[in-house]
């Protein structure tokens, strides 16, 4: 019988060069979309999934991440004994995480995100573990919800997909299927390619931001040297397991949003606060009044 998948990696520790000056001080998965930060909307994620514990592999500039979750007891206090603000205490107290659930690494230099996830072992254990990129986000966890239960029927790993047009697939990484997707969207994997070009590209399935990984990938990243970019790629620890065992992908039926540039992160802002009942109205009203108008600048 399978493990449960109790315990999730949050790699933060990426330098967000797509997203300078604003990332120069501060981490891209604190960039706000409507309300909460980025790693908030994971760490939901993760929890509405049932996973349990968190490691976030961190680097500079990113303690904002572990105060976002830990009590802001001053702020706290202070809302209590103000009557009107119980809806606020609520949304502060919403953003920790139970004591003792979560852990801080660092990685100290930004050497891939194989080398990311490897830097989370001591804290993994011998347990199958979810890896969420945060500035991915997922618009619910039902992705990662049928990963998870893919992973522990199978006793294989498991991806996150997405189907794009096949004239973009060179920027992915794409799965190379050994079997037909099926209706519910799970494939089996028999490898993968990290931007292929387009003649070549094995399917139109590129991978996201969402892996349920068995333990042994981190034996497998062990034995790795640096590889594309001379970093240290998760996806040739995958390939390996693809190649060996079990190996599936997911295709996402829910909206996903690539909040590592500012374009990606714009588009998620707008659907989000598009569908909050005290923001749509308003906002909707605003951006045809806008657009009526006509500029650009
Ligand atoms: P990205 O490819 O988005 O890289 O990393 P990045 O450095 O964060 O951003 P850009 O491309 O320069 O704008 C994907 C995920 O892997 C993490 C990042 O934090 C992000 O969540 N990562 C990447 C690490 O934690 N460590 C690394 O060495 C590389």
């Amino acid at each position: 019988m399978a493990q449960r998948v109790r315990k999730a990696v949050l790699p933060v520790a990426g330098l967000g060069t797509r997203f300078l000056p604003a990332t120069k001080a501060m981490a891209k998965e604190m960039l706000t979309v409507v309300d909460r930060p980025l790693i908030q909307y994971a760490v939901e994620e993760c929890l509405a999934a049932g996973i349990e514990e968190f490691v976030f592999v961190t680097g500079r500039n990113k303690s904002a991440i572990e105060d976002h979750f830990d009590h802001a007891y001053e702020l706290e206090m202070t809302l209590a004994q103000r009557g009107n603000k119980q809806a606020e205490l609520k949304q502060t107290e919403q953003a920790t995480i139970k004591p003792g659930n979560a852990i801080f690494t660092r990685q100290q230099k930004p050497l891939g995100l194989g080398h990311a996830v490897w830097c989370a072992r001591h804290w993994i254990g011998r347990e199958p573990f979810a890896v969420l990129l945060p500035d991915e986000l997922m618009g619910d966890s039902g992705l990662l919800t049928q990963m998870i239960d893919v992973c522990e029927r199978s006793d294989g790993s498991v991806v996150g997909l997405t189907k794009v047009p096949r004239d973009k697939v060179s920027a992915y990484g794409v799965i190379d299927p050994s079997g037909p997707l099926g209706d519910d969207g799970v494939v089996p994997v028999q490898s993968m390619v990290e931007k292929p070009p387009v003649d070549e590209a094995p399917s139109d399935l590129i991978i996201i931001g969402r892996y349920v990984l068995t333990n042994d990938v981190l034996d497998l990243i062990d034995q790795l040297g640096p590889g594309a970019g001379g970093e240290i790629q998760l996806t040739d620890a995958l390939r390996q397991q693809a190649a060996s065992g079990p190996f599936h992908g997911v295709v996402t039926r829910t909206t996903r949003f690539d909040t590592g540039n500012p374009f990606g992160w714009l588009t998620a802002v707008i659907d989000y606060a598009l569908a909050r009942p005290e923001l749509g109205e308003r906002l909707d009203a605003w951006m045809r009044e806008r657009l009526a108008r006509g500029e650009t600048t």
